[in-house]
């Protein structure tokens, strides 16, 4: 198998796609589907416009990203594993140690096929949610990044159709043309995980999906990097090169929003931000615990036995699986996580085989922190007294061991009365969400920015702030 994309294709690709003529037809025939698919519920404005976007061209370390102007409709779309490796083994579960499968285990079909089809669900559901931004995006750059997060995640819905169609038959061609019905936030047809089918009403909170929401993404995709069938783990681990980008976008986008808010209380020495058409730092702890919570939920019960036999049977491992010190089989393994008892929320010592679902969520939990911590600092730097926190795991949850309990964001459990009364203090209220709605404007003149946000530090691809990213 070579690197290198072949581009000369209706579907650039470097799974030598020419040589399995059926397979080459099904993906043809839904191509004109996704398109159709793109243009009714993608991106609602600027279809038709040229967008500086960076699309894949190989997936080796220095090639995979080519910089143009391109229209969203034209992108190049494309199949794209990362590199295969020789001699490759099981990294664990009960066939560690032997050879990766190149095809699917019939025993694991079923499960195999849930798996891919719950991951590849998620990429066109955040499309889908993200489709009106463009209207009131902040600068030129942020739309531009916008798209480029739209072309990516239809991107990694075709990774997940290949490998639906290429090794899942008829049922594989079925679920293909299913992730292009169900839509995000359809009463009849929803999305198939509860966040996806939440609103992305304006930019504040789409900075935060791509912080918290698809750092679900890259954990969930790390565990499938490390899959038995390898197919699967190496458009995982492709995907996650992009990925990447995606909490970059939030998490940057995030700390221009903080930057805007302390230039003002520092500049005119208040706390009322508000006043000069900022977002104050109350205002955007509350959006953090909304939506770290709303994204914890996305890691399922923290007890579970699908996930200890999808990890036995090496069908999804844990992040960075090799890099982990045990015997990664967990047959014996302890485990520390929280459980209610009496009435409080204490540790408990449990098999590490049965809370699999509970360490990803940790690995997701500290990977959030350093974001919060860097967005401390810049408050730090402008001399402002506040920090931001993440919630308790228990805060605001709906799946799981705390599903059932009211907890504060520093894990005191509470009543459901009191939740009534103070919920409004750690959740974004109405009025919060109508004032940062009143903020949003489009400002589309090269190099200019909404009053909200600060400029950021660079433009992208070494391009300046003010070039012009998307030809309006
Ligand atoms: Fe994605
Ligand atoms: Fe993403």
């Amino acid at each position: 198998m070579t690197a290198a994309a072949n581009y000369g294709e209706l579907i650039p690709n470097n799974v030598d796609l020419a040589s399995d003529r059926r397979l080459q037809r099904a993906l043809e025939s839904w191509h004109p589907k996704f398109l159709n698919w793109w243009r009714l519920r993608g991106p609602e404005y600027f279809q038709d416009n040229e967008v500086y976007l960076r699309t894949a061209t190989s997936v080796d370390r220095k090639g995979w990203a080519q910089f143009d102007r391109v229209k969203m409709p034209d992108y190049r779309w494309g199949i794209f594993l990362a590199e295969a490796h020789a001699h490759k083994t099981i990294s664990f579960g009960e066939h560690r140690g032997d050879p990766v499968w190149h095809d699917v285990p019939g025993e694991y079909r079923a499960a195999l096929r849930r798996l891919i089809v719950t991951q590849g669900d998620t990429e066109p559901a955040s499309v889908e949610q993200q489709r009106l931004l463009a209207a009131s995006a902040p600068s030129l750059l942020d739309m531009r990044n916008l798209f480029q997060v739209n072309v990516e995640e239809g991107r990694h819905l075709w990774a997940m159709v290949y490998l639906l169609m290429a090794y899942f038959g008829r049922d594989g061609r079925e679920e293909a043309e299913q992730l292009l019905v169900r839509q995000s936030g359809n009463i009849d047809k929803p999305r198939i995980l509860g966040a996806f089918n939440e609103k992305t009403p304006e930019w504040l909170s789409f900075f935060m999906f791509t912080f918290f929401t698809d750092r679900d993404g890259k954990f969930q995709l790390g565990a499938l990097a490390e899959s038995a069938f390898d197919p699967l783990a190496r458009s995982c681990q492709f995907m996650l090169t992009e990925e990447a980008h995606h909490m970059y976008v939030g998490e940057s986008g995030l700390s221009r929003v903080v930057q805007r808010a302390c230039d003002i209380m520092r500049d005119k020495k208040t706390d009322d931000v508000r006043r000069f058409g900022g977002i104050d730092l109350p205002t955007l702890q509350r959006y953090i615990n909304f939506h770290f919570s709303v994204s914890e939920d996305l890691f399922g019960a923290e007890r579970s036995t699908n996930a200890a036999n999808y990890f036995t049977s090496g069908l999804k491992g844990r992040y960075q699986e090799s890099r982990l010190k045990d015997d990664h089989q967990l047959q014996d393994e302890p485990y520390t996580v929280l459980r209610i008892e009496n009435g409080d929320i204490v540790e408990c010592e449990v098999s590490a085989l049965s809370v699999v679902n509970e360490r990803l969520r940790d690995d997701y939990i500290a990977d959030c922190q350093r974001g919060v911590d860097r967005w401390n600092k810049i408050i730090i730097a402008c001399g402002i007294d506040f920090s931001f926190s993440l919630p308790h795991r228990a805060f605001n949850r709906h799946i799981g061991e705390f599903a059932d309990i009211n907890a504060t964001p520093t894990g005191k459990i509470i009543d459901q009365i009191e939740w009534e009364k103070r919920s409004p203090e750690w959740l974004p209220s109405d009025r919060d969400r109508e004032y940062v709605r009143s903020l949003m404007v489009q400002v589309t003149e090269p190099g200019a920015f909404a009053p909200w946000i600060a400029p950021p530090r660079i433009g992208i691809n070494d391009q300046p702030v003010g070039f012009r990213y998307v030809c309006i």
